[in-house]
């Protein structure tokens, strides 16, 4: 089992370089299955879920080829319509392969995604909506089983913002006959890259980054060259990191008007930092105050960044609430960090934090990506060491987090015992 060993050692001090968006680069690999022509993505962030959805790529027939931050994806040979249970099991974004099927293929055949820590993560939405372009969609046996000879335009409501939701209705009306509607849209950056990149196939798509987006299909979709956005949650991850350590970190490759709400209330609770049009430099401080966050769908403050959050007020003066808003069990790093010596109370979807509290290392156990993220900035600040068990949630979505916080000069060392 692979642990993080983790030394508490100070105030970071050094650079980091964002990686490519682990939630941009998903989609944008299965919007290639759309396309009979090659597409290559550029700045692909190296992470387990990238793996994972190349695996399923290539299992549909398709030709792949990763190497380091560059990916070409060939969708000419696609030659199945079907995913096996354990990708999907794996990972959920293998949802984002319905869509494009549906419209390539006119079949899918994709296991229901169960739930995971942080909710029952239903997809009704995804269905319901494809049942309006004139898809047939059934539950079988624990797998969605959908044909559709074509596709058709329509008007969609979502009753609920939904990211891969949006991008799936996204990918699929591009090749269905008429215009479609999207009402209610996700305007997350990741939606605003994937109709950049569908664009660049041919699609013809307007008012993405917007709550309602249009779509006006096309007869087929071209090969294109895209690279992937900066990860703004990353980004977010390693302010938080200076943030708890009161260091002077300075972050590049990254886009901070990605995540402006976030750094608002990291400056509302006293950060200081510069940003420029591609990097970010937080600065030393001389303590944090506590700061009231509500997770809302962006352009609010990012549910991906509530966890981080939290660690970092563990160190702030005064009580912070935190609301979380999108997601029914997304608090349990909040557990562990109690075992370090954090004082939190949760109650249903809010967690009240006191601090400053000193933390002390223990063993932790990881269990989902940005839960495993807070536990590590939990470590960097803790008095002694801190070992977070099961760390591959980590892998899933960081791109040598470990590596890089070693650089700025974090103690950590990845192991197995
Ligand atoms: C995407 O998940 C991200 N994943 C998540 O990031 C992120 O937390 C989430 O959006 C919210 O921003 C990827 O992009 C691969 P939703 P997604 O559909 O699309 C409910 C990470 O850490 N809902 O926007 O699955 C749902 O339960 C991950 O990188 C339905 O009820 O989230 C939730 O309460 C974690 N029915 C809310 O909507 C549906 O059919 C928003 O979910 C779909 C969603």
């Amino acid at each position: 089992m692979p642990i993080l060993t983790i030394e508490g050692n100070g105030p970071l001090d050094g650079n980091v370089v964002i990686s490519g968006a682990k939630n941009a680069a998903l989609p944008c690999l299965t919007a290639c299955i759309l396309s009979a022509e090659p597409v290559t993505l550029l700045n692909v962030p190296q992470v387990e879920d990238i793996k994972t959805m190349c695996t399923l790529l290539r299992e549909l027939g398709m030709v792949v080829e990763e190497d380091g931050d560059r990916v070409y994806v060939d969708g000419g040979p696609i030659s199945s319509h079907s995913t096996r249970y354990d990708l999907v099991k794996a990972m959920r974004a293998s949802i984002l392969a319905l869509g494009p099927m549906l419209a390539r293929l006119g079949r899918a055949e994709i296991s229901l995604p169960g739930g995971c820590a942080i909710g029952s993560r239903p997809v009704d939405f995804h269905i319901a909506a494809l049942k309006k372009l004139g898809a047939e969609i059934t539950l079988e046996h624990g797998n969605i089983e959908a044909s559709a000879t074509k596709l058709y335009g329509a008007d969609i409501y979502f009753d609920k913002v939904s990211v891969t939701g949006t991008e799936n209705l996204m990918m699929a009306a591009t090749l269905a006959a008429g215009t479609t509607i999207i009402r209610n849209a996700a305007q997350e950056p990741e939606i605003i890259d994937l109709a950049s990149l569908l664009r660049a196939m041919g699609a013809k798509i307007d008012g993405d980054g917007t709550s309602t987006i249009n779509i006006h299909g096309v007869e087929s979709l071209h090969g294109a060259t895209h690279s992937v956005i900066p990860d703004r949650i990353e980004t977010g991850t390693y302010v938080c990191a200076a943030a708890i350590t009161a260091g002077h970190l300075r972050i590049e490759r990254c886009l901070p008007n990605h995540l402006s709400r976030f750094l608002e209330q990291m400056h509302r609770a006293g950060l200081e930092f510069e940003v420029g049009s591609d990097f970010i430099e937080v600065l030393p401080h001389k303590g944090l105050s506590a700061n009231d966050v509500q997770t809302q769908p962006h352009p609010g403050f990012p549910t991906d960044m509530q966890a981080q959050y939290m660690a970092v007020m563990t160190q702030a003066e005064g009580r912070t609430l935190i609301t979380e808003s999108i997601f029914e069990n997304r608090f349990m790093h909040a557990v562990e960090l109690k075992r370090m010596g954090a004082d939190i109370r949760i109650d249903g979807h809010t967690a009240l934090v006191t601090g400053p509290s000193l933390l002390s290392g223990t063993d932790v156990q990881a269990t989902d990506l940005r839960a495993s993220a807070s536990l590590v900035l939990a470590g960097l600040v803790a008095d002694g060491q801190t070992i977070i068990h099961d760390i591959q949630h980590l892998s899933r979505g960081y791109d040598r987090l470990d590596e890089k916080l070693v650089l700025a000069g974090a103690r950590i060392e990845r192991s197995a015992i």
